[in-house]
């Protein structure tokens, strides 16, 4: 399977993000074609979760929905940040840990990102774990290799987040590598970095997928990254 991860960060409104899934209805109705292959994922901004899943439920959407980050900390006396209890009846599946602009913005550490991935873990949640290939065996270290296998990976270069130029797949090729080396062979690993509809085949094919940010903000792109995944 391959997997396409739309990273909303802090787009949408609640209107625009419940229109967004009214046009990829639209756009899937009118259109035979499915790639039967893909598995679609939107992480938008939390407070839109519990609306967005009562509307794919309502459309009947094959669309499923992730946090963009979670506490590294049991539930309990932590403003401000999102637990794994708080998420429990959702319906979501997948939780990104460790994306590059919460690890710099909010200055999470590869201990709190390993901690994520336990707590997400612990609550049945996949984690999509970000990471970039300086501290790949350094992350690495603090996550379980039982927990490594259950993770999927999305390696993230970050000269190549939100700035158009996309690393080449010979360049994410032996990363992928190294990352099934570190993680277990089994584990899918996504490339991340400016991957739009007319790139995502090159990714698709020498990876499990990709995690898309601003390609993945209007139905119509989302839906062509799914077509062309
Ligand atoms: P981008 O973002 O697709 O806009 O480069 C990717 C990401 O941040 O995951």
């Amino acid at each position: 399977m391959t997997y396409l991860i739309g990273n909303w960060k802090s787009n949408h409104s609640l209107r625009s993000a419940l229109e967004f899934l009214e046009e990829l209805k639209q756009l899937e109705t009118a259109d035979s074609y499915a790639n039967q292959k893909i598995i679609s994922v939107i992480a938008p901004p939390a407070v839109f979760l519990t609306e967005m899943q009562a509307k794919i439920n309502n459309l009947n959407l094959n669309l499923t929905l992730a946090v963009q980050d979670l506490s590294a900390e049991a539930a309990g006396a932590h403003t401000g940040q999102i637990g794994t209890s708080n998420l429990a009846e959702l319906g979501i599946k997948y939780a990104l840990v460790g994306h590059s602009e919460t690890r710099l913005e909010c200055g999470q550490t590869h201990e709190a990102i390993a901690h994520k991935v336990d707590q997400a873990l612990q609550a049945g949640l996949r984690p999509v774990l970000c990471i970039d290939e300086p501290y790949l065996e350094e992350q690495a270290k603090f996550i379980p290799m039982e927990q490594r296998t259950k993770c999927l990976v999305a390696f993230e270069p970050l000269s190549a987040i939100g700035t158009g130029k996309p690393f080449s797949p010979s360049d994410v090729k032996p990363v992928v590598a190294k990352i099934k080396e570190l993680f277990g062979a089994v584990v899918p690993v996504l490339y991340g970095g400016s991957v739009n509809p007319d790139n995502i085949g090159q990714y698709t094919a020498i990876c499990d997928g990709a995690l898309v940010g601003s390609a993945s903000l209007t139905a119509k792109s989302f839906y062509q990254l799914a077509k062309n995944g």
